[in-house]
């Protein structure tokens, strides 16, 4: 297996190997294991990918998440992306399903606002568009070291609320239903995330989070703006462009990543599966231990 470097100082391509061969080789998966823990963002190209056969390769990381209530694929392991209707057709720009599309292009990491956070999602893209719809990410591990000693001190020691319908009232007052809102209660996260193999902290920030434990709302929300511009400045993100045959897995404890436009016309479908951040024992790696205080 080769590594490419992809991003500014995070990403890499792997080549020579497949979905596949991670499924079926202890080998193989270390080898994804540890770039994975270093390198945030990985890319793997020309895959012959099936629903299997990237549920296979994902379940190698953890338990995969079952899809909540309100997203295309509920009850599945599997999310559809999709702003394709059941008649086949492009629903219209001011369709539930388009403003979906919209509130995945904000700044976020997957799941913050689930009881049990996610570790890695892996996404496949299965109808790419002509123009647009790249995915972007950010590595909130770089963003958290250019901070100075004293700000990841406090961050360290700071907690954010997380919530679903928080980062869909951006796009719409009412997309996220009452449904989804009865199911996902806001949660409570450490700020900063400690890699358990690296030992290397990544801000834990998204456009669900919401509020700073101890801190006044509007302050504690432009605390989390601030440090979310600074995490995503220009010159800092990997643009991802999809080819047919692209798989794309990130580690939500360490990134950001957002969906870019495209022409709301056209069609574009992806997949995507979300492995929990949830040791063999059942216990959350973000709490406890790690919702206790830091040193
Ligand atoms: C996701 C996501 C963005 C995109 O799959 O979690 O945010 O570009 N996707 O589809
Ligand atoms: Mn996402």
């Amino acid at each position: 297996m080769d590594i490419i470097p992809l991003g500014p100082g995070f990403g890499a391509e792997l080549r020579g190997v497949t979905l596949a061969d991670v499924a079926s080789s202890d080998e193989a998966y270390a080898a994804v294991r540890a770039a994975f823990e270093e390198h945030s963002v990985l890319v793997l190209r020309d895959q012959d990918v099936t629903d299997e056969v990237q549920l296979a390769f994902s379940r190698r990381f953890g338990p995969p998440e079952v899809t909540k209530v309100g997203s295309q694929g509920t009850g599945s392991h599997f999310v559809i992306l999709s702003t394709i209707g059941p008649d086949g057709k492009v629903v219209p720009s001011d369709h539930r399903m388009q403003m979906r599309a919209r509130a995945n292009q904000l700044w976020h990491t997957d799941s913050s606002f689930k009881r049990v956070p996610a570790l890695t999602s892996i996404l496949s893209a299965r109808v790419i568009p002509d123009q647009g719809g790249e995915t972007e990410f950010a590595s909130t591990r770089l963003a958290f070291e250019r901070l100075d000693p004293e700000m990841r001190h406090r961050l360290e020691n700071s907690f954010a609320w997380h919530d679903y319908a928080h980062s869909r009232g951006k796009i719409a007052a009412d997309l996220a239903s009452p449904e989804e809102r009865a199911a996902l209660p806001p949660q409570c996260w450490r700020m900063v995330w400690r890699n358990p193999v690296n030992g290397r902290g990544a801000l834990y920030l998204a456009s669900h989070a919401y509020a700073v434990e101890g801190m006044e709302p509007a302050a504690g929300l432009k605390l989390i703006e601030d440090l979310a511009a600074m995490a995503t400045a220009p010159g800092t993100t990997y643009l991802h462009a999809w080819r047919k045959g692209d798989v794309v897995m990130w580690d939500n404890r360490a990134t950001m990543h957002r969906g870019r436009p495209w022409p709301s016309h056209e069609a574009r479908l992806m997949v995507r599966t979300t492995i929990s951040a949830i040791e063999a024992d059942g216990v959350g790696t973000m709490r406890p231990p790690f919702w206790q205080a830091a040193e």
